[in-house]
C-alpha cells in the first residue's frame, strides 16, 4: 500500500519571538522544515503535502518542487491544518504519516520503524511517542489498565494526574488515510486553547473500537519539538553531536567535538584533523589528511587533500591539494588557490586565481588577480583593483617576483619571469623577463646626518 505524508508548517511559532516562521529557523545549517522533509523521504511517500500559512511564500520556497502545498489561511489548530490536505489526499488508499515541521531531530530510520509497526499491528492510527524526563508542554499519552492508548491530552487540558504521565506525543503519527479524514469531521474546539486538535482523532478511533497504538522511541532527543530558542539551541547541540559522531566513525579526528560546528551537508574525508573552535558551513568539502586549526571558519568551499588551514576564514572558494593558509588569512568568494600555493598571515585574496606553488607570505591583498605559477609576492603587495566605481583585473604570468610593498594598479599585465622592484607603483604593463622599477631614485647626502638631534655627535 502507498505511503503519503503531511508536514505541518503553517504556524507562526509565537514563542520563537521571530519575524521568521518557526519552521524556517535553521539547525546545523538547514531549516527545521528541510530536516523533517529529509526524514520523511525515507518512507518514500507517493504524495507529500506541506501545510503552509504564516508567511506561506517564504516556507514554500524552501521545498519548492519537492512537495505539494496546501494553504491554511487561519491557524486554527493541528487538526484543522491536516484537514487542509483533504483535497489532495481524501479517498486514497494508504498510510498517511503526519509530522510537525518543528521536530528536526526525528530520523528517517524511526519513521520507517513507525510505518512498519503500524502495518504489522494493523492499526488505524499509530502515535510516535517517547518518554520525557520533563514532559511539560507536550501532549501526554493516556493508557488504560491494559496499557492500551486511549487518548492524548494537551498540557493545558491535562488534569494533575495526567500531568504526571511521562510518555509524550512527538507530534508524529501514521493513520489509515481514509479513516483520518473521516475522523477529522468529528473534532471540535472544546478545549483550553479553542483549537481543532489533531490529537482528538485518537479518542474518536477508540470510541469507534478501532485499533490505535503507540510506537515508543528509545531516544527522547529525537522527539524534541522546538517551540522557543532554548529548544532550538538544544536541537542544535543534539544535531551537532550526531554529525560529529558520524564524521568520527568515518575516520575524522576531532580534538573537541563539542566545540566544532559542522553543517549537515559538509563532507570530510578520512584522516582529516579538526582542532577545536572550527566552523564548517554549507556545502564545504574537506579532502583527506588536511588539518584545520583553531578558529578556522569555512563556508561553501572545496578544500583539497593535505591542506593546512591555520586560524583563517575561507568563503565560496576552491583550495587545491597541498595548500597552506594562515594564520589570519581571509580567502573571499570566487577564489581558486592552486596546488601547493601558500597564503600566509594577514593576506586577503578575493575573486582571484592563484597558480601552483605561488606564495604570498605576509600582509598582501590580492583582489581580482589572475596569477600564474611560482609567483612570489613580497610582504605588503597590493593589487589595487578598484577605482571607486569599477573593479579591474591584474594579470601576472609565471615565475614573477613582486618586491615588497609594491602596488600593482589594475588593469595591468605582468609578463612571465618579470621582476618588480620593491616599493614600486606599477601602472603600465611589464613584458616578460623585464625589471620594472616604479619609484623615485634614492638620494644619499654624505655626512648630512652629523649634528642632527638623533646623532651621537650632539649628545
Ligand atoms: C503538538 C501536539 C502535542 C505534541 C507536540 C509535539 C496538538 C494539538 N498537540 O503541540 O500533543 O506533544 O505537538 O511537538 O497537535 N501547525 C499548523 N497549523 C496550525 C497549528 C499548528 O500548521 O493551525 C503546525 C505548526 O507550524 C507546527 C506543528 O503544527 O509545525 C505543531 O504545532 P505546535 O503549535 O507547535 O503544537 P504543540 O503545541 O507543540
Ligand atoms: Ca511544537
Amino acid at each position: 500500500m502507498s505511503n503519503y505524508a503531511i508536514i505541518l508548517a503553517a504556524g507562526k511559532g509565537t514563542r520563537m519571538k521571530s519575524d521568521l516562521p518557526k519552521v524556517l529557523h535553521k539547525v546545523s545549517g538547514i531549516t527545521m522544515l528541510e530536516h523533517v522533509f529529509r526524514a520523511v523521504s525515507a518512507i518514500t511517500p507517493e504524495k507529500n503535502v506541506t501545510v503552509i500559512g504564516h508567511k506561506a511564500e517564504l516556507v514554500r520556497e524552501v521545498l519548492a518542487n519537492q512537495s505539494e502545498f496546501v494553504l491554511q489561511t487561519e491557524q486554527l489548530g493541528t487538526g484543522h491544518a491536516v484537514m487542509m490536505a483533504e483535497e489532495e489526499l481524501a479517498g486514497l488508499e494508504g498510510h498517511t504519516l503526519v509530522i510537525a515541521g518543528d521536530t528536526p531531530l526525528i530520523t528517517g530510520e524511526s519513521l520507517k520503524n513507525l510505518i512498519d509497526f503500524h502495518v504489522n499491528h494493523k492499526n488505524v492510527a499509530t502515535i510516535l511517542t517517547a518518554t520525557a524526563e520533563n514532559p511539560f508542554g507536550y501532549g501526554r499519552i493516556i493508557r488504560n489498565d491494559n496499557g492500551e492508548v486511549v487518548k492524548i491530552v494537551e498540557q493545558k487540558d491535562a488534569s494533575a494526574f495526567e500531568q504526571q504521565v511521562k510518555e509524550i506525543n512527538t507530534g508524529t503519527y501514521v493513520f489509515d488515510n481514509k479513516r483520518l479524514f473521516e475522523a477529522l469531521k468529528n473534532i471540535n474546539t472544546n478545549n483550553a486553547q479553542g483549537e481543532y486538535y489533531l490529537t482528538d482523532v485518537i479518542s474518536i478511533f477508540r470510541e469507534a473500537s478501532e485499533k490505535v497504538g503507540a510506537y515508543v522511541l528509545r531516544d527522547f532527543d529525537e522527539s524534541l519539538g522546538v517551540n522557543d530558542r532554548v529548544a532550538l539551541a538544544m536541537a542544535e547541540r543534539v544535531m551537532r553531536r550526531r554529525i560529529n559522531k558520524t564524521h568520527m566513525l568515518n575516520g575524522v579526528t576531532f580534538l573537541n567535538p563539542d566545540a566544532t560546528y559542522i553543517d549537515v551537508d559538509v563532507a570530510i574525508a578520512p584522516d582529516v584533523v579538526v582542532e577545536a573552535n572550527i566552523t564548517l558551513k554549507g556545502h564545504t568539502r574537506i579532502g583527506a589528511e588536511s588539518i584545520l586549526t583553531n578558529g578556522t571558519y569555512i563556508v561553501d568551499s572545496v578544500i583539497g587533500e593535505r591542506v593546512v588551514v591555520t586560524n583563517s576564514m575561507i568563503e565560496e572558494s576552491e583550495v587545491k591539494d597541498g595548500v597552506t593558509i594562515g594564520p589570519f588569512a581571509h580567502i573571499r568568494p570566487k577564489s581558486v588557490l592552486g596546488k601547493d600555493s601558500h597564503i600566509g598571515n594577514f593576506v586577503e585574496v578575493k575573486g582571484s586565481s592563484i597558480g601552483e606553488n605561488t606564495k604570498a607570505g605576509h600582509l598582501t591583498y590580492i583582489g581580482n588577480g589572475q596569477v600564474g605559477d611560482y609567483v612570489n609576492f613580497g610582504a605588503g603587495t597590493i593589487l589595487a583593483n578598484y577605482d571607486g566605481k569599477n573593479k579591474y583585473t591584474t594579470t601576472i604570468g609565471n615565475h614573477v617576483f613582486v618586491g615588497s610593498n609594491s602596488t600593482l594598479v589594475a588593469p595591468v599585465t605582468i609578463g612571465d619571469s618579470a621582476l618588480i622592484a620593491a616599493g614600486s607603483a606599477i601602472n603600465q604593463d611589464v613584458p616578460a623577463d623585464a625589471l620594472a622599477i616604479g619609484r623615485e631614485r634614492q638620494v644619499t647626502k654624505e655626512g648630512y646626518a652629523i649634528g642632527k638631534p638623533h646623532h651621537p655627535s650632539t649628545k
